[in-house]
């Protein structure tokens, strides 16, 4: 049976450093704050927007949601994160995605200061990332994975990581990030995706696989080599009767057969998500500490 990441207890763990860190800010009169932007009704974006808020509080970071109509017009985001740039108060900004069909996200993103995009999707730090330049904001999903594989002994250094999803949230950045050329990076990384042929011949090579995809236990174990660390970043929602939601959460791996042969795995719920949460954490804290040394520097 393998190991099981219990990311639960990791995002704890890393959540009370955090937590000590905001305290020693506020006692120093200087307030970390994440100002979340909510667009719409999605019943998800609403539980990930409280999710996101609870964890702010546990640790200190004060946060505030702006809520907007489905029908808000771009420009008025626009306006709204403009005004938020220049609010000296306002240390990370995040805009809650998906955004209704007629609104640019990619422009959204680029409007949000690179110095508060706490989520790490501006194309500055994007680029930061690919060009293995320090400095930038890691996106929260990515950054946690490698604190995950780090802090259980399982570093991808020299490792061949086969990552199955080639987002701009997920995939991509985590594979830039692991192919640095520093300390949890130097892996041999390997994109997968829908146009993939013979998909299995790939994944069972990997010594570090990452499933990303969003497709519920699509990997199963006949594509996983025994002895490989295996990242569920899927969350999907399965009918379930039984449980009172009528649904349950399962990833993009069939845990109950991988894990019979892994060497290690991530479970969902419990694995990837808290990392992913801690991070937008500890992102919002490294905005709060930049812009207080450049507010000493100019003074
Ligand atoms: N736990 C967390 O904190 C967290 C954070 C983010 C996302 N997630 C979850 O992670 C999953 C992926 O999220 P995402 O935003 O990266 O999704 P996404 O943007 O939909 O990307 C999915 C990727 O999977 C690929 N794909 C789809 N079907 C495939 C198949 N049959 N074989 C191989 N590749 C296939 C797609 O290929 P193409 O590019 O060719 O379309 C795409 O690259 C979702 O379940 C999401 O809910 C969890």
């Amino acid at each position: 049976m393998a190991e099981i990441i219990d990311g639960k207890q990791i995002a704890s763990e890393i959540r009370q450093e955090i937590a000590i860190e905001v305290q020693k800010l506020r006692e120093k009169n200087y307030y970390p704050h994440l100002t979340v932007i909510l667009v719409g009704e999605n019943p998800a974006s609403q539980v990930y927007v409280r999710m996101k808020k609870k964890a702010c509080d546990e640790v200190g970071i004060s946060t505030e949601t702006l809520t907007f109509p489905d029908s808000v017009e771009e420009k008025e985001l626009m306006n709204t994160i403009d005004s938020l740039n220049k609010n000296s108060t306002v240390h990370g900004i995040l805009v809650q995605l998906p955004l209704p069909s007629h609104i640019d996200e990619n422009r959204i993103i680029e409007k949000i200061s690179p110095d508060k995009d706490v989520d790490g999707f501006h194309p500055i730090n994007m680029g930061k990332l690919t060009l293995g330049l320090e400095g930038g904001f890691v996106p929260c999903t990515p950054a946690g994975i490698l604190e995950l594989l780090l802090r259980t002994n399982h570093s991808p250094e020299g490792k061949h990581v086969v990552i199955v999803g080639r987002s701009n949230i997920v995939g991509k950045p985590l594979g830039f990030l692991l192919l640095r050329k520093q300390k949890g990076g130097n892996a041999t990384v390997t994109f997968c995706h829908s146009k993939t042929p013979d998909l299995k011949s790939i994944t069972l090579k990997a010594d570090i696989l990452v499933a990303a995809v969003g497709r519920a236990e699509m990997i199963k174990k006949d594509m996983v080599k025994p002895g490989c660390v295996v990242i569920d970043v899927g969350t999907n929602r399965v009918k379930d009767p039984t449980k009172t939601k009528g649904y349950r959460l399962v990833g993009d791996v069939d845990f109950s057969e991988v894990s019979k042969i892994a060497q290690a795995i991530t479970p969902v719920p419990g694995g990837v998500g808290p990392m992913t949460i801690a991070f937008l954490l500890k992102n919002t804290l490294e905005a709060s500490k930049k812009l207080k040394e450049k507010e000493v520097n100019i003074k």
